[in-house]
């Protein structure tokens, strides 16, 4: 049975077996034309093509072993000797492994008799791929390529135009964990935006750059898998815009983060940052430039982060651009690499390079989240460029998903075939997500961590024992809300995080897409105005969600219904913001978005600062394609919020959202339920339309709130929700207008009082950016936009630091 099925199988246990340096299970190290038994090179041992204790790799064709004239009789390197081929034939590799396997060939011309290397004009192919044609070299040269190996065998051939020659063949196996598996989508950037790029593994990779920024080059003795990293100066477009960070304490490696076989210390122990005093305001990138081929040729980029310019978390929050395109906005290492500082990651994407282009350009810049400073940084960067297709994806992916499918069904035989499909998918997905080290694999008693995807994925898989005990086994007491998935508990987890549990109603697998939708939504994106996942059990036919617990439960319970201290009007309006940012990166952070499809108060959540997350993806959907505008689909959502357009259509765009949030806007403003079971189910978005058209919104406010909003800002606000509801998605605005109008909003709010705090002569809070100070264009001038949002943002955070 295939190898990756064991793999599979050994999932829980294979995570115990690790050792710290990586060695590859199929390793072969040839000098060509040597006779000589173990050569010692960079802690390595190579055997002569020549010598006895190997036999079977060369084919038939003709070639013959030469040795450097110039070097003494006994010296044993990789330049001392040579294969010379004057027909096509190939060096053979048995393969152990399946999978990606590392091809390095040696090539260091000299001049033997009549053969001048640097003459020789030949390609090379591996397993009938072309891995180089018309190549010829006048210096040393090493080639490198990562490529997935079957069970048959590697078969490298020289074919000669006049002649060819290689001086030594590095093939080993590469760990499984170095490349995502063939599902994983990556970013594609493009003219056309971004898109996705799937099984990447399926491809030949040839390495282009691997730069250590920051830092001096690493040799192959530094390194797992005997690389070589060379310093990033040279590619800097502008020298000055970036300084310098080392630190001397080794890397702070996370499990499913990036480990040693991703890159050694030393790249994540350097790094660039924006060359500005601590706290300058300055915006600027730092690009580097990677002189390419012009051809058109699409590139494999892994870039690598690691947070050792932080002194505290939450401080970074950068963008990266590549070729000019934003490929990456917020990056927030604090959340990617799992809440520690100095913890190595990676983001990998795949770039298609126009014709006549001849650079990869590569730039990280601050991100407008940043508050407290601006920075942006990078350690490390790759560059592969990808050859070509070897495998075609369709055989490949039909094959393994039916051999998950086998497995699957031993556990669930009841299942439907598409929920089946689905779920097979989901465990593939799951499998990947294995943690390859285990030095601190588990995160608490019986927690065990899984690794990322390109997105940040940190799915933990929880033990239903611990969910038990966390919970009190499901104690009545602890219920905390209940809803169509099923019941939710609060809990508290052996590491003593306060956690909400969502328990699917135990046996019934009905919510079982909304279960998947919910983790692949969740665990591929992360934002801080989105409740987390922290882990799912699917244990004994359980259905389980844990969550980051909201101390302040939902927004509609602070709006209505309960006799607490109500909201003021700036909590209020903090809250709206920070959902509609949430809902904003939704739709706009990832790919091609996401439709939420149930925005509703309830599914807004406050945490112990009133900080608004939006939860509950259940339902989510992945927004349309580019050449679509719609999703078609059956009508799914909460009464009262429904998009009339949807409900008509069935038709759902990210504006159905819009409307669903613009009735959130007239809760919170009125302080009433979207649909009153105790007026005759009064709509309240028809009902308050009526009065924001006659121009008397102030009417419908809530009266606890008379007094505290400026006639502007309710102005303002009026507006936001009326746009909101128009009965035309094209006549809606994004959620990104909506997120300005709201800062707007907030802005004529916050002003107008610091304003009167003047005239009464009490000391004015220094805004922490001076364009805080609201320029009069500011409203129409959308290019004003990012200055004012960070100027808001930095009042939000200050007043949670007050
Ligand atoms: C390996 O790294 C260490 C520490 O950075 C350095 O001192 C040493 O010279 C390196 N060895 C080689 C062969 O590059
Ligand atoms: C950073 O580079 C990108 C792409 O070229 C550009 O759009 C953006 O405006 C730059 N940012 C700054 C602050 O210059």
């Amino acid at each position: 049975m295939d190898a990756k099925f064991l793999y599979f199988l050994s999932f829980n246990f294979s995570i115990f077996i690790f050792t710290v340096a990586f060695t590859p299970q199929d390793n072969c190290l040839i000098i060509s034309g040597s006779s000589k038994d173990n050569v010692l090179i960079d802690n390595r041992l190579f055997i002569g093509d020549l010598s006895k204790k190997i036999s079977g790799y060369l084919s038939e064709g003709k070639s013959f072993a030469v040795k450097n004239p110039s070097t003494s009789s006994n010296s044993s390197g990789l330049h001392s000797s040579a294969r010379i081929f004057t027909s096509a034939s190939s060096y053979r590799f048995k393969i152990k492994n399946v999978g990606t396997h590392l091809v390095r060939l040696h090539f260091y011309p000299f001049v033997y008799g009549n053969y001048d290397l640097r003459n020789g004009n030949f390609s090379v192919l591996a397993n009938g791929l072309y891995l180089l044609s018309n190549f010829g070299v006048e210096s040393p040269v090493m080639k490198e390529f990562f490529l997935m190996v079957d069970k048959f065998g590697l078969d490298i051939m020289f074919l000669p135009s006049n002649f060819a020659f290689v001086n030594g063949i590095e093939v080993f196996s590469v760990p499984k964990d170095l490349f995502l598996d063939d599902d994983d989508e990556i970013p594609l950037i493009s003219d056309n935006g971004i898109q996705e790029f799937n099984n990447i593994t399926s491809y030949v990779l040839e390495t282009v750059y691997r730069v250590n920024v920051g830092g001096s080059i690493i040799t192959p003795f530094n390194d797992t898998l005997w690389r070589t990293w060379i310093p990033d100066e040279d590619f800097l477009v502008l020298k000055s815009a970036s300084k310098v960070i080392t630190t001397l304490v080794p890397p702070n490696y996370q499990p499913g983060g990036a480990n040693r076989d991703h890159a050694p210390d030393n790249v994540y122990m350097t790094a660039r940052e924006m060359n500005v005093a601590n706290g300058s305001w300055t915006l600027f990138n730092i690009t580097w430039d990677f002189p390419v081929s012009s051809e058109d040729d699409t590139y494999f980029v892994r870039l690598h982060f690691c947070d050792i310019v932080s002194v505290s978390l939450n401080m970074l929050y950068f963008d990266i651009y590549i070729n000019g395109i934003i490929a990456y906005k917020d990056v927030d290492l604090s959340v990617l690499a799992f809440h520690e500082l100095a913890s190595p990651y990676y983001i990998d994407f795949v770039v298609k390079n126009k014709k006549d282009s001849d650079v990869v350009r590569i730039s990280v810049g601050p991100s407008e989240l940043s508050t407290l400073r601006k920075n942006a940084i990078l350690n490390g960067v790759e560059i592969m460029r990808i050859v070509n297709v070897v495998v075609p994806r369709q055989k490949f992916v039909m094959k393994r998903i039916w051999i998950l499918v086998v497995c699957v069904v031993g556990g669930f035989f009841a299942l439907s075939l598409s929920v089946l499909a689905i779920f097979a998918v989901f465990k593939y997905r799951k499998r990947k997500q294995k943690p390859r080290r285990t030095e601190s694999g588990t995160i608490s008693e019986g927690i065990t961590l899984a690794s990322p995807g390109s997105f940040g994925y940190y799915g933990w898989k929880i033990p239903f024992a611990d969910i038990q005990l966390a919970t009190k086994n499901f104690d009545k007491n602890l219920i905390i809300g209940s809803g169509g998935f099923g019941v939710v508990y609060k809990g508290v987890l052996t590491d003593n995080n306060k956690v909400a549990v969502k328990r699917g109603v135990p046996g019934s697998r009905q919510g079982l897409p909304e279960f998947q939708t919910e983790i692949t939504v969740l665990s591929r994106i992360r934002h801080c105005h989105l409740v987390s996942l922290i882990g799912y059990c699917e244990e004994q036919s359980e259905m389980i969600l844990v969550y980051e617990y909201m101390d302040k439960g939902t927004l509609r319970q602070h709006l209505y219904g309960s006799n607490s201290s109500p909201l003021s009007w700036k909590q209020r309006l903090e809250i709206c913001i920070g959902a509609a940012r949430g809902l904003h990166y939704l739709h706009t952070g990832f790919a091609q978005g996401i439709i939420h499809r149930d925005i509703k108060s309830t599914n807004i959540l406050l945490d112990e600062n009133y900080i608004a997350k939006v939860a509950d993806f259940g339902l989510s959907r992945s927004g349309p394609c580019l050449n679509e505008s719609h999703v078609s689909t059956g009508v799914k959502g909460s009464f009262g919020y429904l998009d009339p357009e949807y409900f008509r259509r069935q038709q759902l765009t990210d504006k159905s959202d819009v409307y669903s949030f613009g009735v959130v806007l007239l809760e919170v403003l009125c302080s009433k339920p979207a649909v009153d079971p105790l007026r005759e189910q009064l709509n309240l978005a028809e009902w308050a339309m009526e009065w924001i058209k006659k121009g008397l919104v102030m009417k419908i406010v809530d009266p606890r709130l008379v007094g505290q909003i400026k006639p502007s800002c309710l102005k303002k606000f009026g507006e936001t929700a009326e746009k909101c509801l128009s009965e035309y998605a094209v006549d809606r605005p994004t959620m990104g207008d909506v997120l300005w109008n709201l800062e707007r909003a907030y802005q004529l709010q916050m002003n107008e009082q610091e304003n009167e705090q003047d005239e009464m002569g009490s000391r004015r809070v220094v805004p922490e950016v001076p364009s805080m100070n609201v320029d009069a264009n500011a409203e129409n001038n959308r290019g004003n936009s990012e200055v004012s949002t960070s100027g808001v943002f930095s009042q939000l955070i200050t007043r949670k630091g007050r």
